[in-house]
């Protein structure tokens, strides 16, 4: 015959039973009622992905610890971008100045394409013309590019208002080391090539 006490823990281990099973059974009934939630009511196997399941509000904190960037991941993205442009300063014959930023590798005719620079640029870069003339403004960056070639040299022979740190636009790439660079506009060009043609940006 059992002893009170064993009578005793045989009820509380049975509760502890019970307890455990309307537990488990709860906690099943939760998850497949968020899982019908997140896929519409759907009982088979669901394809959806993952990220979608962060929809359900109740998981959106878990959303944001495992998925979301960070700050400083958006500023780490942001310098690297900034990194692969370089700060090119245009003078135009005015004196006016406008700052933009160039890709590494765009040539600076490009690039004033782009950003609305008055500069002609007839001949498109082909070395036939002179009407992408740029004066640097300062030496120690005249001294830091590739030297003229002879077809370069030749073309700012013709140049209007030739100056001893003068180039032709479309033959300055943007390179790191240029990071800085100041190109002043030439009061005027001197069109041989394709007289009043003035190229737009594709
Ligand atoms: Fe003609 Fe540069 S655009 S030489």
């Amino acid at each position: 015959m059992p002893m009170s006490g064993e009578i005793s823990s045989d009820i509380t281990d049975s509760w502890f039973c019970v307890a455990t099973i309307m537990f488990l059974t709860k906690f099943s009934h939760l998850g497949a009622h968020v899982i019908k939630g997140l896929t519409g009511g759907q009982t088979s196997t669901p394809r959806i992905p993952y990220t979608h399941l962060f929809h359900n509000r109740h998981l959106q904190h878990l959303k944001h610890h495992f998925f979301s960037s960070t700050a400083a991941d958006k500023a780490q993205e942001g310098g690297d971008e900034d990194k692969e442009k370089i700060s090119v300063t245009f003078i135009d014959k005015d004196g006016d100045e406008k700052q933009i930023k160039v890709p590494i590798g765009m040539s600076m005719l490009e690039a004033a394409h782009e950003n609305d620079i008055d500069l002609e640029g007839a001949c498109e870069g082909s070395l036939a013309c002179s009407t992408c003339h740029v004066i640097v403004m300062d030496m120690e960056y005249y001294n830091k590019l590739e030297d003229p070639t002879d077809e370069e040299n030749d073309m700012l022979d013709l140049a209007f208002g030739l100056t001893e740190t003068s180039r032709l636009g479309c033959q300055v790439i943007a390179s790191p080391e240029l990071d800085g660079l100041r190109l002043a506009l030439p009061a005027a060009t001197r069109n041989f090539a394709v007289d009043g043609f003035k190229p737009k940006p594709h």
